[in-house]
């Protein structure tokens, strides 16, 4: 186990995610929030940080029990503050550092550069540089404009780099990790998909007994993943509540319920359409809808759970991202953009204990967890869909005609990207049908129809995303078919922006 102390770097769950595709796990833990007892842990990392050494603001944590007690790597900012507190000389560097750049210098014969030339190419993101290396140093390596951007401390395993081994654009960066944590640290790379399922359906067996279960099954790859290893776990005592709340895809509720039973699920599906849509009538502000829906759903599903007598427990697909305690070490508040709906809003009367069987994976990870299961790729590598599903595609007030409406345009749109081979190119796609009536032409008729947006964008985890350059056969296509197989749709579009400035859903 790695034990990454936080910063408040933009790079640091990257960093979890290299140490882990090592297959050798990982956890962040803020660094004025270090663990306790730190017996279970084989090396600690250090991260960057926005912020400067010097700074009186600055993270200055103790590490008295670390340092020289642990294997020990200090990356970029961690790499300063090892410097700045042990004798050496941190100052502003006269050029900023940003960017490329090679190693032109490595000490020979060092195990932390075993495999790793001279002329490798490293990623900088700093302004602040390490003028003198505090005492007992060794240099290891430098960049033309670094002189130190590695060095080590004598008769310690301590490392520290000025670069980030843990972006893309560093490109030795996992064989550098490696090297630290396996040749240096000795730690095991044990740490696999088949390995989690086998501790985790353990685990859950010995924390579950015969407890029965609750889960909110939603379509989407966590929840499905969450069922899987609760299923092989503890079988039917596992109760999946799926709830078409009448904002799914076309077919997606009869579909994805088939899919579950075939996997072996106790699946109970609701079809609660009419409740959704009738509270949602009338209503067209984005954020009222979406609060109608996330009440409904807590309506219905805790009906449901009712039913399921003697239940102790309710399980949720939350990952890791969720719940890493963020590190805001430059203040400031961060503005509620949409409000997300997720499970997690359940009301505490329910008096449920909660399972989350996902919570130390990333999203990768849970893909792989499932794949490991043998789960159908169908599941696996289905897009994003909101909670609130089509309810915030419908821009404006909803209702049944334009719910069909949109099913069947995206039906279209969604279908047409698997049959060109295009939906696994995709991070999320999806149609919203817009407030707006143009005038068109069908035979001689004049016609005053609905547009229609179609967006597809590229992402890693939805905070910033760009549209894709779909081929324009493909786009000429879909629009025909769009056009002349959906009654009321008279035109269509594609979404060119990028988020940010824009957000992948329209509300
Ligand atoms: P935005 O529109 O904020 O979307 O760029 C980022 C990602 O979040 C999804 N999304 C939601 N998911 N409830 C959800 O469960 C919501 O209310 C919601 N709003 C947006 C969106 O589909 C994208 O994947």
């Amino acid at each position: 186990n790695v034990l990454i102390l936080d910063f408040g770097s933009q790079y640091t769950q990257l960093i979890a995610r290299r140490v882990r595709e090592l297959n050798i796990y990982s956890e962040i833990k803020p660094y004025n929030k270090p663990p306790k007892d730190l017996s279970s842990y084989g090396a600690v990392i250090l991260s960057g940080s926005p912020l400067s050494v010097r700074g009186e603001d600055a993270p200055h944590p103790d590490l008295s029990e670390i340092k020289g007690k642990k294997p020990l790597l200090a990356i970029c900012y961690g790499a300063q503050y090892l410097a700045h507190f042990n004798g050496g000389n941190v100052s502003p560097s006269n050029t900023r550092e940003y960017g490329r750049a090679n190693l032109s210098f490595i000490k020979e014969n060092e195990p932390f550069f075993h495999i790793i030339n001279e002329g490798s190419q490293v990623w900088m993101s700093h302004s602040d540089t390490i003028k003198e290396l505090p005492e007992n140093a060794v240099k290891l390596a430098s960049t033309h404009d670094v002189e130190n951007a590695a060095f080590r401390i004598e008769g310690e395993d301590t490392y520290a780099i000025q670069f980030h081994p843990e972006v893309y654009h560093t490109t030795d960066g996992k064989q550098l990790l490696k090297n630290f944590l396996v040749d240096i640290a000795g730690m095991e790379q044990d740490w696999t998909p088949d390995a989690f399922v086998e501790t985790t359906v353990a685990e859950l067996k010995e924390k579950l007994n015969d407890d029965k279960v609750i889960l909110g099954l939603s379509g989407g790859v966590d929840s499905s993943v969450a069922a899987l290893l609760l299923h092989k776990a503890i079988g039917k005592n596992l109760h999946c509540i799926f709830v078409n709340n009448g904002l799914l895809r076309k077919n997606e509720f009869h579909d994805v319920l088939e899919q579950y039973e075939g996997m072996g699920l106790n699946v109970k599906g609701v079809d609660a359409s009419a409740r959704f849509l009738n509270a949602l009538a009338g209503e067209s502000d984005p954020e009222k809808k979406r609060k109608i829906i996330g009440r409904v759903f807590i309506e219905v599903f805790d009906d449901e759970a009712h039913k399921v007598e003697n239940a102790k427990w309710l399980a949720q697909g939350t990952i890791y991202p969720d719940v890493i305690e963020s590190v805001s070490v430059t203040g400031g508040p961060s503005a509620t953009i949409k409000s997300h709906h997720n499970v997690g809003g359940l009301p505490d009367y329910m008096k449920l204990k909660v399972v989350e069987p996902l919570k130390l994976l990333f999203k990768d990870e849970v893909r792989r967890v499932g794949a490991s299961m043998h789960m159908d790729p169908n599941i696996l590598g289905r897009h994003p869909f909101p909670g609130p599903g089509l309810g915030i595609r419908i821009l404006g007030d909803i209702n049944e005609e334009k719910v069909k409406m949109l099913q069947e345009v995206d039906h279209i749109f969604i279908k047409g990207l698997k049959d060109w081979g295009l939906y696994d190119k995709v991070w999320q796609a999806g149609a919203m049908l817009l407030p707006v009536n143009s005038v068109g032409v069908m035979g001689d008729e004049r016609t005053y129809e609905k547009c229609v947006a179609l967006r597809a964008v590229e992402s890693t985890d939805g905070m910033t995303a760009d549209w894709v350059n779909l081929p324009y056969e493909f786009l000429q296509k879909t629009s025909n078919d769009i056009i002349n197989k959906v009654k009321g749709v008279n035109r269509v579009v594609y979404d060119i922006s990028s988020k940010p400035p824009a957000t992948i859903e329209w509300e």
